[in-house]
């Protein structure tokens, strides 16, 4: 949500700041902007909408200087105007963020008072209009900016670029992640490794409160009390191929693509021999008797799919919240609670807010990430990583499926663990679980037969999605991806709680679709969808060969899946509900990897 990136260098800033920039588009595409500073002199270019607008503008409108910052946009306070577009300039000082200023409106107040000019309606102006006016009365440039950020309330990673000055930037971070690429006499800044890839592998993070004071040869890091502190160089590899299409149309078409070799990945950092290995320090859930899973979005339907397994294969009870609801409600965590956050980012401001929430009250804290240098992983006591590789397209399809697979070996252990499985059980589903890889490549390969029944799904207002036990998640989950991409209005519903209000909506414009494996609830899922035919309904029916035999007759549409065992079913089945979801998407001609509104890694509350 929102990407930020800087140069202080030996070439032209503006061609290094555009290119970091384009891999952190999927942060914001409301606006782009960049600064520079060319013998001492501070300037900027800003453009509202996809980052080609700002190349665009650049071509006509060059930036000269070899430092330079640069913002891409997920507006928050304030239009998706040119006004609003970062950077955002007051004096001497111009600054990019990422996150909200809680208090910037008595921030403005108090700047306003004391004669202060606002140029816009963002919170971001206040950074620099603080600066600035500290900078007013005498202060040296890192005076100024320390001040102004201790002043900061909210989450933040912010750059400050200063006139008359082409060798000094000042970074902090607090709440939003910020990275430091170490170059031969460059430096760099970003939200993170990936938008500096090209340009460095060397990666410092700042910790939560760092403040940073950069030059070209010196890097001087201090922490929230402005001691100065030494944070490590990482080497960061991150293989290229994952942050290009790779012969794909879309991100999202080549993430979807991938999902059998991503999740043979993470089978294999989890596989040992005949057993299941977790990270050190490893967990016993011997040691609790609740778990509570908190994510937002899609990674919350993944909880609540992990929750029918925890239950079944474990015993284990289960409570799953949306992390926006969970940190406020106060719930009671006792001291023989696993507090487990799921997030594909690790860097989801409502879903770090819970797990902050259950700090020093919760046994244990778990998180299951796909990107393991962000704050969620940093303040886990557990780590779990997903493995899915960098997920660019905003509408989340390999994280989910891995998201799951490493849930499902959690509740596997979590069986073992509490005597609930003998060997033998254990043996059995883990090969399952080999076998799932090659049953993905068969529902890929219907991509083809999915395409042509979305192209009549993509002509539809509604649609609605049904499922029972852990297809219900998956209902909603396809509900979720159909509506994000394609604008489709979606909802999921669990098949039974459908004639409870929800069948009111259908008639034969309305395409319901059942998600329905032959597990043990299949003919309850056939005699809701009897109903729905009833009524007139539209049925595309998605189940196995055995489910088409006995159940396709009257059905709108059949897809047939390969045959799985019932308890993986939600895995497999979330491929053809994303290539649903894609191919309506595509047929109606909507940005498939940046659709409106939405941002990837949402670090605002
Ligand atoms: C939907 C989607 C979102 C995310 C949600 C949580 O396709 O991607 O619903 O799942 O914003 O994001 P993470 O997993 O990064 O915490």
């Amino acid at each position: 949500m929102c990407g930020i990136v800087g140069v202080l260098g030996d070439h032209e800033a503006a061609p290094i700041l555009v290119e970091a920039l384009k891999r952190l588009e999927y942060r914001g595409y409301d606006s782009a902007g960049i600064a520079t500073v060319e013998d001492g002199h501070l300037d900027r270019r800003r453009a509202v909408g996809k980052l080609v607008n700002l190349s665009d503008l650049l071509v006509h409108e060059p930036l000269a200087g070899k430092a330079g910052i640069g913002h891409t946009r997920w507006a928050t306070h304030g239009a998706p105007n040119v006004v609003n577009a970062h950077p955002h300039r007051a004096g001497e000082v111009a600054v990019v963020h990422n996150g909200i200023i809680e208090n910037f409106r008595e921030l403005r107040e108090e700047l306003g008072k004391a004669g202060l000019h606002f140029e816009t309606d963002t919170d971001t102006e206040t950074i620099a209009l603080l600066v600035q006016f500290y900078l007013q009365q005498g202060k040296s440039h890192r005076d100024a900016a320390a001040e102004a950020i201790g002043r900061l309330e909210g989450a933040f990673a912010l750059a400050l670029l200063f006139d008359g000055q082409d060798d000094l930037m000042i970074v902090a971070r607090k709440g939003s992640p910020l990275a430091i690429g170490h170059g031969e006499g460059e430096v760099y800044v970003g939200s993170d490794a990936i938008a500096l890839a090209p340009m460095t592998n060397r990666i410092t993070y700042l910790e939560e409160g760092d403040w940073a004071i950069l030059t070209r040869s010196a890097i001087e890091i201090r922490d929230g009390d402005g001691r100065l502190v030494n944070r490590p160089v990482k080497t960061v590899n991150i293989d290229m191929a994952q942050v290009e299409k790779g012969g794909h149309r879309h991100f999202m078409a080549k993430e979807i693509a991938e999902q059998p070799t991503v999740l043979g990945d993470a089978l294999a950092h989890y596989l040992r021999g005949d057993g299941i290995e977790l990270p050190q320090p490893g967990l016993d859930f011997a040691d609790f008797d609740r778990v509570v899973m908190v994510a937002c979005g899609t990674a919350n339907y993944a909880c609540v799919v992990a929750k029918y397994w925890f239950e079944q294969i474990a015993g284990v009870s289960v409570e799953v919240d949306i992390a926006s609801e969970f940190r406020y409600r106060e719930p009671p965590i006792g001291p023989r609670t696993l507090a487990l956050f799921v997030s594909q980012s690790g860097e989801t401001a409502d879903t770090l807010a819970a797990l902050r929430y259950c700090e020093g009250k919760a046994a244990k804290i778990v998180s299951v990430v796909n990107v393991t240098e962000s704050s969620i992983a940093r303040e886990s006591d557990l780590v779990l990583p997903i493995r899915a590789g960098a997920e660019i397209g905003v509408a989340s399809t390999k994280a989910f499926t891995c998201q799951l697979t490493v849930l499902f070996l959690l509740a596997l252990q979590a069986a073992v663990d509490r005597k609930r499985l003998e060997p033998d059980e254990l043996e059995a589903n883990l090969n399952n679980l080999r076998h799932l890889p090659g049953l993905m490549n068969f529902a890929i390969a219907q991509s083809g037969e999915i395409a042509a029944v979305a192209k009549s799904v993509s002509e539809a207002r509604d649609v609605l999605f049904l499922g029972r036990g852990a297809m219900f998640p998956l209902a909603l989950e396809g509900a979720l991806k159909l509506k994000e991409i394609s604008y489709i209005h979606a909802e999921g519903y669990a098949s039974g709680e459908l004639k409870h209000g929800p069948i009111a909506l259908v008639d034969k414009t309305v395409p319901v679709i059942v998600l329905a494996p032959t597990d043990n609830l299949f003919d309850k899922t056939v005699s809701n969808m009897q109903e729905v035919m009833a009524r007139g309904g539209k049925v595309l029916l998605v189940t196995d060969p055995k489910g088409a035999r006995a159940a396709a007759d009257g059905c709108w549409k059949t897809l047939i899946m390969p045959e799985v065992p019932p308890v993986l079913a939600p895995i497999l089945y979330a491929l053809p509900a994303q290539l649903l979801a894609y191919h309506a998407a595509v047929a109606k001609g909507t940005d498939v990897d940046q659709p409106r509104n939405l941002a990837k890694s949402v670090t605002v509350e």
